[in-house]
């Protein structure tokens, strides 16, 4: 056989396995855990120089958790291979493990509004686990939820999107506000300037797009933050194309931010990869995510 077909045929096997990959990846579900802890929070202007990545769970922690939340995100049901009930058996495990305080769901039901019966179904059975769990269900809306109309009712969570409440440890009796911003979706976007919570207490902020902590006033930066939004990049391709090249008004990828634990000028984030697939049905290197998020208050 000559070196060009010796080539060729290596090459198409590199594509086809490549493919397989994309294709397989969006079934495998990652249940992580990531542990938050109080900094200073700095009013700056956010920088490069003013974030910081840091480990999923601290060498030498501040302290011992006193909320244990459940936290997944981005579900895109018209493509989502981790079904309702695998997500509800990792709720079920995490509960057993060291129980839950809250299941927070990061937006984004559906990429496209016509497919919501199959969303609100999703987390309809979500949420009928944690009822029987007796854990609360809190969610927030994403970018492509933004057209659909009353989905927390259809979906069986309590809306967080301009609204507090307050989340009191079982441990330790500390309190802390939960909230949330709404997405304005990407055509005229609003965004939130002020939270809607006090001020007594932390404050932990669920924002499906993670850009809207940069339109926040400093004076209302969190002490959380938990969003979703970029996929972790979905399929990652070399010199981040995606935001390079295909979404260049995200502002926060252009920072190094798109995944993983960060200080963000003091505000402990975690940006989720998400469950589902969004536009196209693939991942590469960027697997579903699941994650049990402890926070010492
Ligand atoms: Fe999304």
């Amino acid at each position: 056989m000559d070196i060009f077909l010796t080539v060729l045929l290596i090459l198409a096997a590199l594509i086809l396995l490549y493919v397989l990959w994309c294709l397989a990846e969006p079934f495998f579900l990652v249940n992580d855990k990531v542990l938050m802890e109080k900094h200073d929070i700095s009013k700056d202007p956010v920088s490069k120089n003013t974030i910081r990545k840091i480990p999923f769970a601290p060498k030498s922690p501040s302290g011992s958790p006193d909320l244990r939340l459940f936290f997944f995100s981005d579900i895109h049901t018209e493509w989502c291979p981790v079904t309702a009930g695998r997500l509800s058996k990792a709720i079920r495990k995490a509960h057993a493990e060291g129980g839950l305080d809250a299941v927070l769901f990061g937006g984004d039901i559906i990429t496209y509004p016509e497919n919501s019966a199959k969303g609100y179904k999703y987390l309809n059975d979500v949420s009928a686990c944690c009822k029987e769990l007796g854990i609360p269900f809190y969610g927030i809306s994403g970018n492509h939820d933004c057209t659909l109309k009353d989905a927390p009712l259809r979906s069986g969570f309590t809306s967080l999107d301009s609204v507090a409440v307050t989340l009191t440890s079982r441990k330790s009796g500390a309190k802390a506000y939960l909230t949330g911003v709404p997405d304005s979706g990407k055509l005229n976007r609003v965004w939130q300037e002020k939270l809607v919570c006090g001020s007594e207490y932390p404050v932990i902020l669920a924002a499906h797009d993670p850009d809207a902590f940069l339109h926040l006033s400093p004076d209302s930066r969190p002490s959380y933050m938990l969003s979703g939004h970029f996929h972790g990049g979905q399929m990652k391709l070399p010199f981040r194309f995606e935001f390079n090249v295909l979404r260049t008004k995200d502002r926060f990828p252009k920072l190094g931010v798109i995944q993983g634990h960060f200080d963000i000028n003091g505000t402990d984030t975690f940006i989720s990869r998400g469950v589902g697939c969004g536009i196209l049905p693939f991942r590469i290197f960027s697997a579903p995510e699941a994650t049990v998020v402890e926070i010492c208050l």
